[in-house]
């Protein structure tokens, strides 16, 4: 059985990734170090696949740590890196804890793989490295945008560091530009788990309808869109997943074109948060409530991917619609209400 690491694999898109790839017959290992997931994740993947993952509690930043974590598992057929701080937001008040965790475990990462002869890794990219692009759907050779928060930069600057990498190590990346994951497995055994008050739109609705938070703000209703609200490519979690386990494969089946593949996931369609509000108030029957509020610093106005390149090289297709990915949510949000 071909073993894969999975890091930050008890976090949100990573739980899913692992479910998918043991269910393609992957032994998945996992390391995290919790900082922003729950143990409880691993019994709940076990639920799911029948199969509770192995698991290593540390932090990839440590690197002596990691070194001694290559050496112990130098059998792997290949990485998926999503470990990483993730809130824009909060990259602001602390912008080098974002640099040093996010470039500084990749870099770990990387050594492992240097000194341990592993050849493959599959890298958490996002759509932030575009900014707002000139061009809409915007494809996968659009520049890069200054960045506007020190944790949009570091996606840049990682994927700078595979870039050379592959040049210059017997290295091979594929980057996926992920838009914006939402929704949770049809099991409602795992989702996202946001700890205090979500920065991210679908987790917001999701508690201001089971009355955890009092009122969605929605930011800005001025943007040059059909209705004022932002626009963004919502893609299903467990459609993200699966274009892991296909990235995992090629890698494996020697596929690849070049040494460093970038490929953008996303659906294709772009939906104003207020098309968001109307497929959680249809799929849920509950009525939200929100207000209208002024731009949130730092968002862009629209942007969804150009998915030929997945579409046509990875064989790979988001499947999942807007009402799929807020039925699930929704349902996830009841399960974890029922839990407590
Ligand atoms: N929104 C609201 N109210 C909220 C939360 C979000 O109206 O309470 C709006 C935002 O203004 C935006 C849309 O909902 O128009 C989506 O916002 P999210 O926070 O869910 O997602 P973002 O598009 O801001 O996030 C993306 C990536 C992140 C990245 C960020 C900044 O998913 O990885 O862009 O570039 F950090």
């Amino acid at each position: 059985m071909k073993k894969i690491l999975v890091t930050g694999g008890t976090g949100f898109i990573g739980s899913h990734t692992a479910v998918e790839l043991q269910q393609h017959g992957y032994e998945v290992v996992i390391v995290d170090n919790l900082s922003n997931s729950s143990v409880d994740v691993l019994d709940n993947i076990a639920k799911i696949t029948g199969t509770r993952p192995a698991f290593e509690q540390f932090d990839l930043a440590d690197q002596a740590r990691t070194a001694k974590f290559f050496r112990e598992h130098h059998d792997l057929s290949g990485i998926i890196h999503f470990a990483a701080y993730k809130a824009a937001g909060e990259s602001m008040e602390k912008p080098l804890e974002y640099y040093r965790n996010n470039t500084g475990s990749l870099i770990n990462i990387l050594e492992g793989m240097r000194d341990n002869g592993i050849r493959d890794i599959v890298f958490s990219s996002s759509c932030t490295v575009y900014g707002q692009p000139d061009q809409l759907p915007v494809t996968e050779d659009s520049p890069f945008k200054t960045a506007w928060s020190p944790y949009g930069n570091t996606k840049q600057i990682c994927e700078d560091i595979l870039r050379f990498s592959s040049q210059l190590l017997p290295v091979r990346v594929i980057a996926l530009r992920y838009f914006n994951p939402i929704g949770a497995h049809e099991s409602a055994l795992i989702g996202e788990l946001p700890l205090g008050v979500p920065n991210n739109l679908v987790p917001y609705i999701t508690q201001t309808a089971i009355g955890k938070r009092e009122c969605l703000s929605v930011f800005g209703n001025n943007y040059n869109t059909p209705d004022g609200t932002a626009i963004r490519d919502y893609i299903h979690v467990v459609d993200l997943a699966n274009a892991h386990v296909i990235a995992v494969e090629r890698m494996i089946r020697e596929k690849c074109k070049s040494r460093m593949e970038i490929f953008n996931l996303g659906t294709g369609e772009g939906y104003t948060v207020m098309e968001v509000i109307r497929s959680f108030e249809r799929v849920s029957g509950v009525k939200l409530n929100y207000k209208i509020v002024s731009r949130r610093p730092g968002d862009v106005e629209k942007v969804w991917a150009d998915t030929r390149l997945a579409n046509e090289e990875l064989g790979w297709k988001a499947v999942r619609t807007l009402d799929e990915m807020m039925l699930s949510a929704w349902n996830w949000e009841k399960a974890l209400a029922q839990r407590q």
